[in-house]
């Protein structure tokens, strides 16, 4: 009644208004707060970067010292929560696992639920940066059937996630400097971009003042979704069949070009990039760096970078904008880190958990919002006389 336009995919509608992300689709450009993408990658790391998101400005010395110390005092798991992911199958996707231990977490903090109190939020933030990466490595830990470990706060963010996932209770655990710093700059990729699918809804929760842990599960299960964060694990699942069939790169694109079957390019095209998204570029460099590095050949690059040639090459993908984006090489490169492909949207989430967070608290300052209500043309039947029986 009355409302005559429909934006499927809401292509053309603006929800909000933001000072967090700025994004030019034509242009290939992506800011933090102003900042290129570029350079907040090679300058900043994963806890600079979210202090930049969530408070609008670089950190002081001090300041993010001061950030870092809170985060790592907060580690620690309740010990219920602990227990927690006994009573789920090793089998559960890592995704699954981890939307609802961040949906659990909202049961040790019911103050959370006091949304317009800036202690709480605060607190929150905190909590949700500590704990969630805690929560991703017992989820990788339970899949293989191995005892968590405690956090150990003497590390920095990313060794200290490297020595959860991968340390064990027998042998004392080395970082690898190269993995970490590859990591810390992945992360660092991932932390914003502005209204995607797993924000809007972090969004479209939040403005019903539920609590931040509430918001963010909902953001991380529209982000286990292949068409968003999902895609990373679909394209390693993609190279792999492509190797294990032997089937040629041409012969599968043309099977893309044909819609056989809804087979897509996984990891190629984006709803705002239409030239080429920046922070596929940056990730392409890190694949060769990281690789070369931890001495890992890898017959799925080699795949990765034949088929990116071939699709930038073929009109069907030129006619439509069609580039790789950030999830395209990614995987590649968690694995030769050895994080296993269930958990690469889980990596996914890490990074972006800052922005999630952020956009969070934008909506809740900002004394307009409005509870996210959107209209529908209804299609259906008319009014009709209940039939006598
Ligand atoms: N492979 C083959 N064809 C494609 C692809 C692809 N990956 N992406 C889009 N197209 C085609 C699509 O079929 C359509 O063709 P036609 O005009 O003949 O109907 C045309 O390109 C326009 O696509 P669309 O589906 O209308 O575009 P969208 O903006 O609604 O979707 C997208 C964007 C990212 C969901 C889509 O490109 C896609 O499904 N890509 C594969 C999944 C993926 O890599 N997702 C990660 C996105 S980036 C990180 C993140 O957000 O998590």
């Amino acid at each position: 009644t009355g409302y005559t336009t429909i934006d499927q995919g809401f292509v053309n509608t603006s929800s909000t208004q933001s000072k967090i992300t700025y994004i030019d689709g034509e242009k290939g450009i992506l800011r933090y707060r102003g900042y290129s993408i570029e350079d907040v990658a090679t300058n900043s790391t994963y806890l600079e970067a979210a202090f930049l998101l969530i408070y609008g400005n670089l950190p002081t010395a001090d300041e993010l010292g001061e950030f870092d110390e809170k985060i790592r005092r907060h580690t620690l798991l309740h010990e219920d929560l602990r227990r927690f992911f006994d009573g789920l199958p090793s089998s559960a996707h890592p995704m699954s696992v981890l939307s609802s231990a961040v949906s659990a977490l909202s049961t040790y903090y019911e103050e959370s639920s006091s949304v317009h109190d800036r202690e709480q939020v605060e607190i929150s933030t905190i909590r949700l940066l500590a704990k969630l990466p805690v929560i991703a490595a017992y989820a990788h830990k339970k899949s293989l059937g191995q005892a968590f470990l405690y956090p150990d706060n003497s590390l920095s963010f990313v060794d200290n996630f490297l020595k959860l996932n991968f340390g064990t209770m027998a042998e004392p655990y080395e970082v690898n400097p190269v993995v970490s710093k590859a990591l810390d700059r992945l992360l660092i990729l991932h932390e914003d971009h502005e209204q995607n699918a797993s924000t809007s809804t972090v969004r479209l929760v939040g403005s019903t003042q539920a609590n931040i842990f509430s918001s963010i599960s909902a953001g991380i299960n529209a982000l286990y979704g292949p068409l968003h964060g999902g895609a990373n694990e679909a394209v390693l699942k993609m190279l792999g069949e492509i190797k294990e069939s032997g089937e040629s790169v041409e012969k599968f694109v043309e099977r893309v070009k044909n819609k056989e079957h809804g087979v897509k390019l996984m990891g190629f095209g984006h709803r705002v990039y239409k030239n080429f998204d920046p922070r596929a570029k940056l990730v392409k460099e890190s694949a060769d760096e990281v690789l070369t590095a931890l001495g890992v050949q890898d017959p799925l690059l080699d795949i990765a970078k034949e088929l990116e040639a071939v699709a930038l090459a073929d009109d069907y993908f030129i006619e439509r904008k069609l580039y790789p984006n950030v999830d395209f090489y990614t995987g590649v490169i968690y694995k030769a880190m050895g994080f296993p492909p269930r958990m690469f949207t889980v990596l996914f989430a890490i990074g972006r958990l800052p922005g999630w967070i952020a956009h969070w608290r934008e909506m809740n300052e900002d004394t307009n919002t409005k509870i996210g209500r959107p209209q529908q043309l209804y299609i259906g039947e008319p009014a009709r006389d209940w039939p006598v029986r």
